[in-house]
């Protein structure tokens, strides 16, 4: 099969397309025909060299895909030859051909087709299992999400507004300002002309927030920590300007009762991307479903294309997913 080869690693050139055998699935797996696949922060950061795949994980980059079933391992019950799923992936999405565990492929939301739906699986499994199961949102609280016009923010606005919450999200510039208001942010703030810590504060008042989604770190921890409300929640899902904190007072933890998480998906074991995904398809399919929740396709790239599509995705400007077609 044809796959996309990221060599010994480093900028976008280092893509190619290659040639491998197709993988075989395990007795829980399935082998999946890639239609398309999902471009995300993480596949740049592995292309680099520096998030090397969990042990038994495809070496190919790749962390979502739709497409249909090409083979059942000897113990899938849930899925047949030939349906049509969009999956969560340990990697290997890049290719024609990939193998997912049965329990971490999902039906296609209803009205979706195969495009809208490689949007899905990562972004929102990752906004379920930090905001909803980690950060424990619920209808009426205060939610700051950072990066609020990338793949994962404009997901954890939309998710965070179904939940019933205010969402406040930092972008950029004026256009993700516009994006993030288009999928239901109540308060933009850009980051780079205000002060976002100035700014959440005029808008939940003394009150403070309730949970913030943060993938930007560095100096920013400080600040998040003071953004918090009582009982508040802070969820680390990257460190894009570094997880080292200088000098750092954790009193407000213990007086304020705050909570400091976070998570990285891929690591996790499959029973828990299993959970997630029932947490997806009973919760967020009916929202996919009735247009509650939506994906935003910034563009799709021929598979020929990866190199721009890394392009794009290291130069930030993108309004939402960028995908690659298989086939
Ligand atoms: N922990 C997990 O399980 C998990 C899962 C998936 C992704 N991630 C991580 O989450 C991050 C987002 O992934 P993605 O796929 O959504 O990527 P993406 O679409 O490229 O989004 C990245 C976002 O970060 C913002 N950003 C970058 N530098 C910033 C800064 N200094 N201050 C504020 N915002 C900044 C960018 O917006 P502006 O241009 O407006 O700054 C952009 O919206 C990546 O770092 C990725 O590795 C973690």
């Amino acid at each position: 099969m044809r796959l996309v080869s990221h060599g010994a690693g480093g900028g976008p050139d280092v893509l190619s397309i290659g040639e491998g055998p197709v993988p075989t699935p395990g007795p829980q797996d399935v082998l999946i025909a890639v239609h398309y696949a999902g471009v995300n922060g993480p596949d740049i950061v592995q292309r680099k060299g520096r998030y090397p795949p969990p042990p038994g994980a495809s070496p190919v980059l790749g962390l979502e895909v739709s497409g249909s079933i090409a083979t059942v391992g000897a113990d899938v019950t849930r899925w047949k030859v030939g349906d049509t799923v969009c999956a969560l992936t340990p990697g290997g999405g890049y290719a024609e051909f990939c193998v997912a565990p049965a329990a971490h492929c999902l039906p296609l939301p209803g009205g979706f087709d195969p495009e809208r739906a490689a949007a899905i699986p990562e972004n929102f499994f990752t906004v379920w299992t930090n905001l909803i199961e980690r950060a424990r949102l619920a209808k009426g609280e205060s939610v700051l999400i950072h990066g609020g016009s990338g793949g994962i923010g404009y997901s954890a606005i939309q998710v965070a507004k179904a939940w019933g919450a205010t969402v406040i999200a930092t972008v950029g510039n004026a256009e993700k300002e516009t994006f993030a208001r288009s999928v239901g942010a109540d308060h933009v703030i850009n980051y780079r002309t205000q002060d976002f810590v100035e700014e959440a504060r005029r808008i939940v008042d003394a009150r403070g927030i309730d949970v913030i989604l943060d993938m930007v770190g560095g100096d920013y921890f400080k600040k998040n920590l003071g953004l918090l409300a009582l009982e508040g929640r802070l969820v680390q899902i990257a460190f894009q300007q570094g997880s080292k904190v200088a000098e750092l007072d954790l009193m407000p933890v213990m007086m304020r009762r705050l909570t400091i998480t976070g998570s990285t998906l891929r690591a996790q074991p499959a029973q828990n991307k299993a959970r997630i995904a029932e947490g997806l398809l009973t919760y967020l399919w009916p929202l996919f479903a009735t247009g509650k929740l939506r994906v935003v396709i910034h563009r799709v790239f021929g598979f020929e294309d990866v190199v721009a599509a890394h392009v794009m995705m290291e130069a930030g400007q993108h309004l939402g997913k960028l995908l690659l077609r298989l086939r």
